[in-house]
């Protein structure tokens, strides 16, 4: 099977959500920590009507009807997930319903998860799937779905929610470049969701930084070092037209993009001319470990990034900055950003991908893109997602309003024997809904 990728793309998150500068003052936190300190703009967040089932049901459906894909034409469904509503069945069996209805119940996939990376091995299977002998000829979907959320403090306007859902199959716009793909793999407690009983994670904020950066230099040495083999020459940044990343937040974007250019230096790859080279020289021999701490190291290579940031980097943080860390679909959030602002001129771009999740797993990987044809081409999928009206039909919750939300919502994790409010006059059209958990725990939802 050739140019095995993604033929379609839809996106769902929550139509709540509030404004990060609004969030700092009311936290107490000095006046730009989250907007200029994190990089944030906005932070959607699920209400107690929504939760990460609702949200796939959404993406999955209206991708359905929007590509005119029939429930019929999939034959493997793969679920990423890191938000545990039931730590047996999967997110996936409450997917089976849309196939249900037209009889297909043959669909192999479960649900992946190790935070943030469980879309991501989500997405390998599919495309794994697709190019294997085991391949039926029908097409393969892909759903990351999370809820983030934190206890109160520092890490809590790192929050976000959403959905994605991706069809994955032959002939794609969005095709994977297979050999290209490098990975890290690590036992470390960075981040983690040791407690049951509650939907916050327990999270060394500082650690998991380090931890990311040095699980992308490990990646992006595998990915350069596969990348010289097949093609006989060095990497450089100047051998992608785009970077996406695990988005967290935005200021580790940045940090993540300037340490590229730090190990380009490095590997005396062609993007360093004589102006960065001087400028970063006198960091080549630092160790690993200070390389990390080093605040000048930071200030020298983010210098040097700043043009090749705002060229190749910026178009892919807008869904990021005003969603917030959707866990495992962050990284594809940023990915639809790219499309989004760029679907014009992506036609025969590579873009490099770099996904993460604490604990940890990292895999950089490579995608070729085309326009493809319709209804599987890259303008129709920017105009499926419809993301600026989408992000522009949202309504602000106070802070004291969303605090009363994460209250209610700790008080519902893990609880049966109630009735939601049924209130869906925020939600779209189209967009499931939670009504009730009864005595059994078990879940029923409505579309509106
Ligand atoms: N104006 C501008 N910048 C400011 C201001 C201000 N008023 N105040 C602080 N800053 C800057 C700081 O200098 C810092 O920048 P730096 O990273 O370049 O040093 C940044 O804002 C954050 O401030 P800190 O004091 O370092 O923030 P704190 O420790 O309180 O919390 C953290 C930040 C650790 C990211 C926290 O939000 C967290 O734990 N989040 C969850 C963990 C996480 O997202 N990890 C990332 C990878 S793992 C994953 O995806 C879950």
């Amino acid at each position: 099977n050739k140019n095995v990728g993604i033929l379609a793309m839809e996106i769902y998150f929550p139509p709540t959500c509030i404004q990060q500068e609004i969030l700092e003052a009311h936290d107490g936190a000095s006046k730009g920590k989250y907007t200029i300190g994190l990089g944030q703009d906005c932070m959607g967040f699920c209400t107690e009507v929504e939760d990460v089932i609702s949200m796939s049901l959404t993406a999955v459906t209206s991708l359905f009807e929007k590509y005119n894909v029939d429930p019929k034409q999939i034959g493997r469904l793969e679920v990423g997930s890191e938000t545990v509503l039931d730590k047996s069945k999967s997110i996936k069996t409450f997917l089976m319903q849309i196939f249900e209805g037209c009889g297909n119940t043959d669909i192999e996939g479960v649900d992946s998860s190790n935070a943030c990376y469980g879309g991501t091995a989500a997405l390998f299977n599919c495309v794994n799937w697709v190019e294997s002998s085991s391949w039926d000829g029908r097409y393969g979907l892909v759903v990351c779905t999370d809820s983030a959320v934190y206890a109160a403090g520092p890490a809590r306007p790192t929050g976000g929610a959403a959905a994605i859902a991706m069809l994955i199959g032959p002939d794609a716009p969005i095709a994977f470049e297979s050999k290209l793909r490098g990975s890290h793999m690590a036992h470390a407690y960075d981040f983690y969701k040791p407690n049951l009983a509650s939907e916050y994670p327990v999270v060394d904020g500082k650690l998991s930084q380090t931890c990311y950066l040095m699980a992308l230099d490990s990646c992006y040495k595998t990915f350069c070092h596969k990348y010289e083999k097949l093609e006989g020459k060095k990497f450089s940044i100047l051998d992608a037209e785009y970077f996406v990343f695990h988005s967290p937040y935005n200021k580790l974007v940045q940090k993540s993009f300037s340490r590229l250019l730090f190990n380009d230096s490095l590997r005396n790859a062609s993007s360093i001319d004589e102006a960065a080279k001087e400028k970063l020289a006198p960091f080549s021999s630092l160790t690993g470990d200070e390389s990390y701490q080093s605040r000048d190291l930071e200030k020298a290579s983010q210098q040097v990034a700043k043009p090749f940031y705002d060229a190749k980097v910026q178009p892919t943080t807008l869904i990021p900055k005003q969603v917030g860390n959707m866990y495992t679909a962050s990284l594809y959030a940023a990915f639809a950003s790219l499309i989004h602002n760029k679907h014009k001129t992506l036609d025969g771009q590579r873009v490099i991908l770099f996904s993460y999740g604490s604990g940890l797993t990292s895999t950089m990987f490579s995608l070729r893109l085309r326009e493809g044809q319709h209804p599987f081409s890259l303008s129709h999928i920017a105009s499926v997602m419809n993301v600026a009206e989408k992000l522009k039909s949202r309504h602000e919750f106070s802070p004291e309003k969303f605090v009363e939300t994460m209250h209610l919502m700790e008080h519902r994790y893990g609880a049966k024997d109630f009735v939601t409010s049924k209130d869906c006059s925020l939600l779209a059209p189209g967009t499931y809904y939670l009504l009730e958990v009864d005595s059994m725990y078990r879940r029923s939802y409505a579309k509106k």
